[in-house]
């Protein structure tokens, strides 16, 4: 960390030009650290008021697994005791535009009936991937499934699905950092940024 790059009066720290591994521009300040961490206490509080305090919560991989992590603290921190499972879904592959099709890799998880679910993606973007997620926990027996994402891309929408839980709705931007990706890169940062091509 302290090495950042100052954009628009925010900074993206822990990025360095040293560091760059791609020929992209830098990514853009979007989202610092602290605006993340104050929003998921606050999605905390409302999830645990909501959830109580045994559920399942249900981590879409690879991008939510920092939000999951923050998420599951202050929740246990709220008097939360979710057991915490995982997936991993595929739709995009190195490129910033989805392929249309969602598949499951590796295994779901086989314990799901009767539970309370708690699915927290990264991105709702399409709702390809949320949608399927969703169908394939009630497809388990799942009790009830609600629904959390950090960051929603409203104006991408193409799958009837909405969140019941938001970080932040944004606008059409492609978005790095925080556990999120662009062809792998980028994941480490710990303010949510924005590229562009
Ligand atoms: P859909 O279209 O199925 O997409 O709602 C959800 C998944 O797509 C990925 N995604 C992104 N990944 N930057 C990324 O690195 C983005 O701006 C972006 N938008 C969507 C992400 O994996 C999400 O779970």
């Amino acid at each position: 960390m302290g090495r950042g790059r100052a954009h628009g009066g925010l900074t993206v720290t822990g990025f360095s030009d040293h560091g760059r591994d791609g020929g992209e521009s830098p990514p853009t300040a979007l989202f610092a650290a602290g605006d993340i961490s104050r929003r998921i206490e606050s999605l905390a509080g409302d999830i645990a008021r909501a959830m109580g305090p045994e559920f399942v919560l249900l981590c879409v991989l690879n991008g939510a697994f920092i939000f999951t992590a923050d998420l599951a603290r202050a929740l246990a921190a709220r008097g939360c005791r979710p057991r915490i499972e995982f997936a991993s879904f595929k739709s995009y592959g190195s490129a910033t535009e989805s392929s249309g099709r969602v598949r499951l890799v590796g295994e779901f998880p086989g314990n799901l009936s009767g539970e309370r679910v708690l699915l927290v993606d990264d991105i709702l973007d399409t709702g390809r991937t949320l949608l399927t997620a969703r169908m394939m926990v009630e497809d388990a027996g799942a009790e009830t499934v609600a629904t959390c994402v950090l960051l929603d891309k409203p104006a991408r929408r193409e799958a009837p699905v909405e969140a019941d839980y938001v970080g932040f709705a944004i606008d059409d931007v492609f978005v790095v950092g925080y556990g999120i990706d662009y062809a792998e890169k980028f994941r480490y940062l710990p303010d949510l940024a924005h590229i562009s091509g």
